[in-house]
């Protein structure tokens, strides 16, 4: 039994999880977690149907590039699967040291330290710079890893409104002068395609001396010069302290990055809880994430391609009447404005062939219940026609 009718005592941790009304319709639905029988860039198999994945960060496409499998493969034959502990305690391997280099020289900053996730640079990022007493100033719509930063920073947070930098100068007006204070925001939300108002938000945090932490997982790779992000998108890489993101979407590997001066990284090194105490980034997705950056450099022709997608499947988006929340990005939501209307179209775009991935509120805005979309460079015309019929098809059952 769940609850029992005769008690006033809140139920235990065990029936709590047991009456979850959230995993129950997770499970009646089944919208996550599926499980592909097999792959091939775009191409993928669910259930004996041949599918095109349209719901991964693979930007570049080059997680099935020959060059990053290739390095994937090589390193744990040189280094072992694994380091087996944190880096603090049985040390980094030169591979580590590679790929920190190499993505410190890229984003033009002195020092890089990589982590096992994304979720983990960018939460550390924050939560090892902020302190009591500090107040950080963040955008609504940030990532549940930067919310997290901030709770374990034990910080004061003040929200302002998504990408605003007026109602960022109206909050921060707000703060008592002398009290240290950090922005937090996305170079490219991830949800809704938006490049971060970058020249306008630095002009009110330089104004208030504020240290900046810039999330740019799906900035990397895809703005900026040969893809360097959107701080170099805006050429403003001396107005933000710290540029965080993840190695899984155009590195094509898995594991996450924080980049800044060298005192700054030193000083994660120190007090990062998640840097100190969690194992090393494996030397196989070390070495694949300098190998995909090697390519980035030395094959323009994936960022060339991932934008000539871009406008072609947003241009078929908007003609099709489709709402895009003005994404100006490769990150695409599709917005259809309630729960009910996603989750047919959501299910309509699978019967036709096109998988993609739902987000409802409260993960996105209450009317903002969406249809998350991310175009590769991989994907091919023929892709793009099939997902434009598919989605037309999709239209009618809603
Ligand atoms: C904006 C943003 N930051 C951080 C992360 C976390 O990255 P990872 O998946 O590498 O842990 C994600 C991943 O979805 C993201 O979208």
């Amino acid at each position: 039994m769940a609850l029992s009718l005769f008690s006033s005592s809140p139920p235990t941790i065990r029936e709590r999880c047991r009456s979850d009304a959230a995993t129950k319709l997770r499970l009646k639905y089944a919208p996550y977690y599926h499980a592909m029988s097999a792959q091939s860039g775009p191409n993928i198999r669910l259930d004996g149907r041949d599918l095109i994945m349209l719901a991964s960060n693979d930007y570049l496409g080059l997680s099935f590039h020959p060059k990053v499998i290739e390095a994937a493969s090589a390193a744990p034959r040189q280094w072992g699967t694994s380091t087996t502990g944190a880096r603090t305690a049985n040390g980094s391997r030169a591979c580590h040291l590679e790929l920190e280099a190499r993505l410190a020289a890229f984003l033009g900053r002195e020092a890089c330290h990589v982590h096992s996730a994304g979720y983990l640079s960018c939460l550390s990022g924050v939560a090892a710079f902020a302190q009591k007493g500090d107040v950080i100033f963040a955008d609504k719509n940030i990532h549940s890893c930067l919310w997290d930063g901030i709770r374990l920073s034990t910080a004061t947070v003040e929200r302002f409104s998504h990408n605003s930098p007026e109602d960022f100068r109206a909050v921060a007006a707000t703060a008592a002068a002398d009290t240290p204070k950090m922005l937090v925001i996305e170079g490219v939300y991830s949800m809704e395609g938006h490049i971060a108002r970058l020249p306008g938000l630095m002009a009110v945090a330089r104004e208030h001396r504020c240290f900046t932490v810039l999330d740019d997982a799906h900035g990397f790779g895809v703005l900026g010069r040969g893809g360097r992000g959107t701080v170099d998108h805006f050429n403003l890489n001396a107005d933000v302290d710290l540029v965080c993101g993840s190695l899984s979407k155009s590195l094509a590997s898995t594991g996450g990055f924080v980049a800044g001066s060298r005192d700054l990284i030193e000083y994660l090194r120190t007090h990062g809880k998640q840097t100190i105490f969690s194992a090393a980034l494996s030397p196989g997705q070390t070495a694949a994430a300098s190998a995909a950056l090697e390519v980035m450099q030395t094959e323009p022709e994936h960022l060339e391609r991932l934008w000539r997608n871009t406008k072609k499947y947003t241009a078929m988006l908007h003609a099709l009447g489709l709402d895009t929340w003005e994404s100006e990005t490769p990150a695409v939501p599709i917005v259809l404005g309630s729960k009910e209307r996603a989750y047919r179209f959501w299910q309509a775009l699978l019967a036709q062939g096109v998988f993609t991935v739902m987000s409802i509120s409260p993960a996105v805005p209450a009317g903002k219940d969406l249809i998350r979309t991310a175009i590769s460079a991989l994907h091919t015309d023929e892709h793009l026609a099939r997902i434009g019929d598919a989605m037309a098809a999709a239209l009618k059952k809603i």
